[in-house]
């Protein structure tokens, strides 16, 4: 047998204290050894025969968000329920919606429940009949019971809430997440071992200049490395997902030779609109889609000489061959603030700045719309923007840019799809192929400005522009699928989230 190494003693003698049996926390804690330290020593112990490992596996569960929402109100199927009752234990299916107060999704999900936990019964006019008031289920005693602990390992949960966990489970209500527990034990030949007694001469792990000259290392209890035991697990500090990746986009825009550019948050509706040809009726400038500022309510508008020009083209084309929009242009409208709602407002006033080619820039930054939050929308986003200006560039640059891009991010299969956008013409979209997700997903827009926008600014050059929002491609790329997690700050998932996907 091999000698024991000084922790592997160290081990063996606390578990002597301790009847023989204990589990790995309580050795750590007992020996002020690390936890690496004692794992590796039990692991080496066991492989001597020495002691036992018991392992047990321990599952922990936690309530996701969406079953955090749950224990904050009710299923929504009881919450069905209960509107049924109330209603007199009888009313048609879209009587419940309307009493109900739930989304449409909430809405849906309750009623199958509803009829799997046969709660219901429907005829065929669609008119549902409570069968009784049904008591509180395993499950709803489960949310409760997480909630309260926040964390529940489901192995000291008594049996019958076990289905339960199924079912929250099966719902996707719940994270999950198996560890092992161990336990050592000591076994004869350990007993013996202890009864002669160890030596405790002490172990050199660090072999010296002084060691080596003197030829005492022959002599000395050098300890030996075991190279393939598990270290423990380590959270090195890092950047966050999301800044990870706007930084790669950034620099694939500087590799391909573009220069960045900032606009900012709070911008004139001239800048987001109007000088983008988009006509003050438009219903993107709907307070339901911008976020207009209550104070100051109006800012400043550029020099007479482009005010004019554009808005003359919004009226009657100007000079720019368009027939524009034949209504009565509003400066005071022009002037109103806005939270910018795209990365374009940036571009705009960039090209108002830098008329002669050529030119390529680009942004990745936030922008804002008055949007509902839920997985797929968030208030505050990104966008990431590029534009070219040059002479005689044309759409087939635009697309052959675009695939480089999109290459540069693994994204080998484009696609691009006639579109439309008020600034530009033609306009395209583009669709990439997600291998992961076997799917096509639409990503950015483009298209090149129309003369409606460039001849107010006097730009003589084609621009090609394209742009679109960034969480989504970070979506993709880190397989989340709820875009609130982006900015949770969860700090499991951004420990779980590897550096190099
Ligand atoms: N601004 C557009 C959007 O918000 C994207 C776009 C940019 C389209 C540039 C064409 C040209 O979706």
């Amino acid at each position: 047998m091999d000698r024991l190494r000084k922790n592997e003693k160290r081990t063996l003698l606390v578990l002597k204290g301790i009847s023989g049996k204990g589990s790995v926390d309580q050795i750590v804690e007992i020996s002020g050894l690390a936890h690496s330290a004692v794992m590796r020593a039990a692991l080496s112990l066991s492989k001597k025969k020495i002691v036992i490992i018991n392992e047990q596996k321990q599952t922990y569960i936690e309530l996701n968000s969406e079953g955090k929402s749950y224990a904050r109100t009710e299923l929504p199927e009881r919450k069905l329920i209960m509107t049924l009752i109330q209603l007199g234990g009888k009313a048609p299916l879209d009587t419940i919606r309307e009493n109900a107060d739930l989304g449409e999704k909430a809405f849906r999900i309750g009623l199958g429940w509803l009829h799997q936990k046969n709660w219901v019964k429907e005829d065929e006019e669609k008119i549902l009949r409570a069968i009784n008031i049904p008591s509180k289920g395993i499950d709803e005693e489960l949310i409760s019971i997480i909630d309260e602990k926040d964390v529940v390992i489901v192995e000291d949960l008594k049996y019958d809430l076990h289905r339960a966990v199924l079912m929250l489970k099966r719902r996707k209500l719940l994270n999950v997440e198996e560890k092992v527990s161990r336990e050592l034990e000591l076994i004869s030949t350990g007993w013996e071992l202890l009864k002669k007694g160890l030596e405790t001469s002490e172990e050199i792990s660090k072999l010296t200049p002084e060691l080596i000259r003197t030829r005492k290392w022959r002599e000395i209890d050098l300890r030996r490395f075991d190279l393939v035991v598990p270290g423990p697990i380590t959270y090195p500090g890092k950047i966050h997902p999301v800044k990870r990746i706007i930084q790669r986009i950034k620099e694939i825009f500087i590799e391909m030779g573009f220069t960045e550019i900032r606009g900012p948050i709070v911008e004139t509706a001239f800048w987001n609109f109007d000088a983008l040809f988009q006509p003050q009726d438009h219903p993107a400038r709907d307070m339901q889609d911008t976020f207009y500022l209550k104070n100051p309510t109006h800012g400043k508008l550029p020099k007479e000489e482009i005010l004019n020009a554009v808005g003359k083209t919004h009226e009657n084309g100007w000079k720019t061959g368009s027939s524009g929009w034949g209504y009565k242009w509003s400066r005071r409208e022009a002037r109103s603030l806005v939270l910018r709602t795209h990365t374009t407002a940036a571009t705009i006033r960039y090209l108002a700045k830098h008329k002669k080619p050529p030119r390529k820039v680009f942004s990745v930054d936030r922008v804002y719309r008055n949007e509902k939050l839920d997985y797929k929308h968030l208030a505050e986003f990104h966008q990431i923007e590029g534009i070219i200006m040059d002479k005689n560039v044309t759409l087939r640059d635009l697309m052959g840019t675009l695939k480089e891009f999109y290459m540069k991010l693994g994204l080998e299969k484009v696609q691009f799809w006639p579109s439309y956008f008020p600034y530009t013409e033609p306009s395209v979209q583009s669709t990439v192929y997600v291998p992961e997700h076997k799917t096509w997903v639409e990503l950015c827009g483009m298209g090149m400005f129309r003369p409606e926008v460039l001849a107010p600014l006097g730009i003589k050059n084609p621009v090609l522009a394209w742009g679109g929002g960034l969480e989504r491609l970070i979506m993709l790329e880190l397989g989340v699928d709820d875009i609130r997690l982006l900015y949770k700050n969860d700090l499991n998932w951004i420990r779980r989230t590897p550096i190099c996907q």
